[in-house]
C-alpha cells in the first residue's frame, strides 16, 4: 500500500520536525483536503498519458528496464552496465525522472519523492519487479486529514509521539 515506516528517520514530507509531522496529521497527504500535501504523483510513465499534472512521454518496457538498472548501479547492486548507461540518459531526460526525485536520486522532500538511492522500499521490497510496477503504472499514496476529527492538542501530541519514536 505505500505506507512508510514512521519509526525510521526516512521522511516523506520533511525532515521530521514536529511541526511537519503535524502537518501531514492535520491535512494528510493527497487526502482531497485543500490544504493536503499534494504536489506531485508518481506518473505511470507505461499509459499513454502518463501524468496528468503536465506532459510527460510514455516509457517502453525496455527502457523503464534500463531506468531500473541504472537505479540499481546507483545503489552499488548488481546492474547491466550496457543497460544502466541508457537508463541513466532516460534518467534525466525523456523520463524527467530528475525533476521530482533530482539528479543525485536522493528525492526531493518538499514534494514527497522518496530517495531511489536507499533499500527502503516505500512499495514492496525494492526488487526489480517493486520498482519496475511503480514506474509502470504509478503510485499516489493517500494518509487522510485528521483535522475535525482529532483534536488539535491530540494531534500535537501524536506529532510529539512520533518525533520521538524513531530509532
Ligand atoms: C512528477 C514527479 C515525479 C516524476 C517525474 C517521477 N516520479 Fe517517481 N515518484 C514520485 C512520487 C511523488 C513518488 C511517491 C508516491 C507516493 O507517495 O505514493 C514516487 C515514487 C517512485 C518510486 C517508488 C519508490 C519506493 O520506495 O517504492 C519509484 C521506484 C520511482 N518513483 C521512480 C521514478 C523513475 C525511475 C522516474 C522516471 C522514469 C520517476 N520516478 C519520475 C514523483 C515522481
Amino acid at each position: 500500500m505505500g505506507v512508510p515506516d514512521l519509526t525510521d528517520r526516512d521522511w516523506l514530507y520533511g525532515s521530521g520536525q514536529v511541526s511537519e509531522i503535524e502537518q501531514t496529521i492535520l491535512w494528510g497527504i493527497r487526502s482531497g483536503h485543500h490544504k493536503s500535501r499534494n504536489f506531485a504523483d508518481m506518473p505511470a510513465f507505461m499509459t499513454r498519458e502518463p501524468y496528468k499534472r503536465y506532459a510527460i512521454d510514455p516509457l517502453t518496457p525496455g527502457e523503464i528496464h534500463d531506468v531500473v538498472q541504472y537505479i540499481f548501479a546507483a545503489q552499488h547492486r548488481p546492474a547491466d552496465r550496457t543497460a544502466a548507461a541508457r537508463g541513466f540518459a532516460l534518467y534525466l531526460n525523456k523520463g524527467q525522472c530528475a525533476d521530482c526525485h533530482t539528479t543525485d536520486l536522493r528525492g526531493d522532500n518538499y514534494i514527497g519523492a522518496p530517495s531511489l538511492l536507499d533499500d527502503v522500499g516505500l512499495y514492496g521490497d525494492a526488487s526489480e519487479s517493486a520498482l519496475f510496477a511503480s514506474i509502470a503504472y504509478g503510485r499516489s499514496g493517500v494518509c487522510p486529514a485528521w483535522s475535525g476529527r482529532l483534536a488539535p492538542a491530540d494531534i500535537r501530541a501524536l506529532a510529539v509521539y512520533l518525533h520521538a519514536n524513531v530509532e
